[in-house]
């Protein structure tokens, strides 16, 4: 890997949306650190993609994703860009609400990024720079039907980033949250209700290249489905719950 480029490091690169944004860095010339669970396929997309290496680990491994840290540290390297893809997701509602599935899903998609980013933070600080972008969801925006293990932990994962952003700020770091609507992936070909709006993973992951480009604080896409999301979370409850549960046909 030459040493001039920049570096972005890509979480739950192995499938879906982070495997779709390895080419585009790739290609643009930056150095990519791939990382998940799955080594079979992170050695693909090392060998299929120049300048890009693998580093198999698990985000609910304290000592795992130390150990990255760990191995940048050795080289003597931050990364630029950090993108937390890693996500689990169990459909359903009510019925899904046990126990192991919701600490499952925290366990991957908050505390994974918990462990990411408070392990990251210090050493960005030390450096003065880079940034670390989350991917979290529209989902987020408010209660929703069918996520009830998957919704609270992208609301958790926004109002943490929405916690730390000042002191990101201080630190002249950048966090950006990243707010898709429905992408064609593994994750969503569980789902069996309509999905509108939804693009490809290709299609997602150029708008989360570009909308890193601008360093703000969040990208979310598709615009009209954000949109109205943006509006019904400022709606009261008694509005509120008749729009959503029509517009989710429940
Ligand atoms: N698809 C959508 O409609 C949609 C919408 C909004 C937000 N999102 C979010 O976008 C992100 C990417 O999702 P996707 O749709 O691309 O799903 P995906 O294809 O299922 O990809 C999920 C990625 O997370 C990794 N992952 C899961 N558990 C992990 C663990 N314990 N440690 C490390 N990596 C782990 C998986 O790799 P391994 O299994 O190899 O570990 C995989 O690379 C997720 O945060 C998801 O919540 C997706």
């Amino acid at each position: 890997m030459s040493e001039n480029k920049k570096l972005v490091w890509i979480i739950g690169a192995s499938s879906g949306i982070g495997e779709s944004l390895v080419p585009l860095y790739a290609g643009a010339g930056w150095r990519v650190v791939v990382s998940a669970r799955n080594e079979q396929k992170l050695q693909a997309l090392a060998q299929d993609n120049e300048n890009t290496e693998s580093v198999p680990l698990d985000v609910t491994d304290g000592a795992q994703v130390a150990a990255a840290l760990d191995r940048f540290q050795q080289r003597d390297e931050v990364p630029d860009l950090t993108v937390f893809c890693s996500g689990i997701y169990y459909p359903g509602g009510i019925k899904m609400l046990t126990e192991e599935f919701s600490v499952a899903s925290m366990d991957t998609n908050y505390q994974g990024a918990v462990r990411v980013i408070a392990g990251l933070f210090p050493l960005l600080k030390k450096k003065g720079s880079g940034h670390i972008a989350i991917i979290s969801s529209l989902s987020a925006y408010s209660g929703l039907p069918n996520a009830v293990c998957y919704g609270p932990t992208k609301a958790a994962l926004n109002n943490l980033c929405e916690s730390l952003k000042p002191e990101f700020d201080k630190a002249g770091l950048h966090l950006t949250t990243i707010n898709p609507g429905f992408v064609k992936t593994p994750m969503t070909d569980q789902n069996k209700f309509p999905m509108p709006f939804i693009v490809t993973a290709e299609h997602a992951a150029q708008k989360i290249f570009k909308g890193l480009q601008t360093r703000k604080f969040e990208v979310f896409f598709p615009s009209f489905l954000g949109f109205v999301l943006k509006f019904l979370r400022v709606l009261p409850y008694a509005l509120y719950f008749p729009i959503a549960k029509r517009i989710t046909k429940q």
